[in-house]
């Protein structure tokens, strides 16, 4: 592909000629176009040398050849790293005061941006405008990465890996429609996307059982992956609900406002939820971790120390996701509905996670099948993922796709996969 870099200035443009060496290492023809600033930080030297292309800043080189149209017309796929807040709200006003603006508004093809400022820019009113507007025309906007800023001061604003750069900017290229690949954390994204007049409710979180007033049965899921298959799916456009079970605060604020939150607790609250919503809902979702059994009674006031041991009596849970299926299949619930089941599997020493999760597949029912490993300390409360999705082929399990990287890139992914088995 020919390729167009656009690196603006700031103090993680050094990590931008790492994606534009990881970018020709993979046999991309990219020209680098940075802003005068960027050159303060890397310069035109190290740009050239490494792009084997000439640089330029300003629309008035090359003039005889049209440059500021030739490079956006010709461009196959635009990555902008770092993107400035300054870059971002010049995009959006269409302003074109040097050759990397003019290319944006010259470019038809889809353009990605790793954005990096400090916090208080990136979470400013007028930014968080830029990027919502941006990303309803099409721009991929990947989140920046939270951590040590150019001070020393630290949150959201970093420029994201090199290597997690990459493998956006790649899967926006070949993406079928841009919306999908848009962030999922912009609150109006894809009103007009893929999944526009479709209902998406998504289980996430883990139930939990009270042993009595104060003590619970629980699980580790913090329902980061669910929370960010919601937000995946609002900015495909679908009409999304997330059915929170006991899911952190912090993970609920970052929830794009057009995802409606019903919180739940425990698995008799979320199995009502589900019910209550599977008459309308076209695609249910269930990442949740839901407790497979439930203590037979909750006592009503706290237990005390006995001095000796405590035995507990526990009692199975309805499996939610079963009688989803069973409710579809019995033509209960909305024609056409897509059910999605969440395998986290370890493996044992007999069969390994991945065949538990074909296995599960076949067992629930369900359309789709999102597999898990997380054996170590992989998937629970972790930022990264990795996922396997299987359909129920003619010979069994059959994958679709597979995804890593953040929960919120293994989420578009996933998004996508049911986009493609809805269309099938
Ligand atoms: O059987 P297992 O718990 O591994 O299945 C996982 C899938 O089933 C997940 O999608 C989970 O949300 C769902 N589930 C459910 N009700 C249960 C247990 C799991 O809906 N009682």
């Amino acid at each position: 592909m020919r390729i167009v870099l656009g690196v603006t200035g700031g103090i993680a443009a050094y990590k931008a000629a790492h994606v534009l060496r990881g970018l020709r290492e993979q046999g991309h023809e990219v020209r680098v176009v940075p802003t005068e600033a960027a050159l303060t930080f890397v310069g035109r030297a190290t740009w050239e040398a490494l792009s084997g292309q000439p640089v330029s800043t300003t629309v008035f080189d090359g003039v005889e050849q049209v440059e500021h149209v030739r490079i956006g017309h010709e461009a196959e796929l635009v990555v902008i790293a770092p993107a400035t807040a300054d870059l971002l709200a010049r995009a959006r006003a269409g302003i074109a005061d040097d050759l990397l603006t003019a290319t944006l508004l010259t470019a038809t093809c889809p353009v990605v941006a790793a954005p990096a400022m400090h916090t208080q820019m990136w979470e400013n009113p007028a930014t968080v405008e830029n990027v919502a507007v941006l990303r309803e025309r099409g721009w991929t906007i990947i989140e920046p990465a939270v951590g040590r800023l150019t001070g020393a001061d630290s949150g959201p604003g970093r420029l994201p890996e090199p290597e997690d750069i990459l493998e956006a900017a790649l899967a926006a290229a070949h993406a079928p429609s841009a919306p999908v690949q848009q962030d999922t954390s912009s609150a109006e994204a894809g009103e007009t996307g893929p999944l526009h007049g479709t209902s998406v409710v998504v289980s996430a979180g883990g139930t939990r059982e009270p042993l009595d007033p104060v003590r619970f049965l629980g699980n580790r899921s913090s329902g980061k992956q669910g929370a960010a298959l919601a937000a995946a799916a609002a900015a495909a456009g679908a009409d999304t609900t997330l059915l929170a079970a006991n899911v952190d605060s912090a993970v609920l604020a970052d929830l794009p406002t057009n995802v409606q939150v019903d919180e739940v607790s425990t698995t008799a609250e979320l199995q009502a939820a589900c019910m209550a919503h599977a008459s309308t809902a076209d695609v249910i979702i269930m990442a949740a971790a839901v407790a497979d059994y439930r203590p037979a009674q909750a006592a009503e006031h706290k237990m005390k120390k006995s001095g000796g041991g405590l035995v507990l009596e526990l009692v199975e849970n309805p499996d939610i996701l079963r009688g989803l299926v069973e409710a579809r299949d019995a033509g209960l619930t909305r024609t056409g509905q897509t059910l999605v089941g969440f395998a986290a599997e370890t493996g044992s020493p007999e069969t390994p996670a991945h065949e538990l999760a074909q296995q599960k597949l076949l067992r629930k029912g369900t359309d789709l099948l999102v597999f898990n490993d997380v054996s170590g300390d992989r998937a629970f409360g972790q930022d990264d993922n990795t996922v396997v999705v299987y359909r129920p082929g003619d010979a069994g399990a059959q994958e679709v796709a597979r995804s890593t990287g953040s929960k919120a890139h293994v989420s578009h992914d996933v998004i996508r996969a049911i986009i493609a088995e809805r269309t099938r």
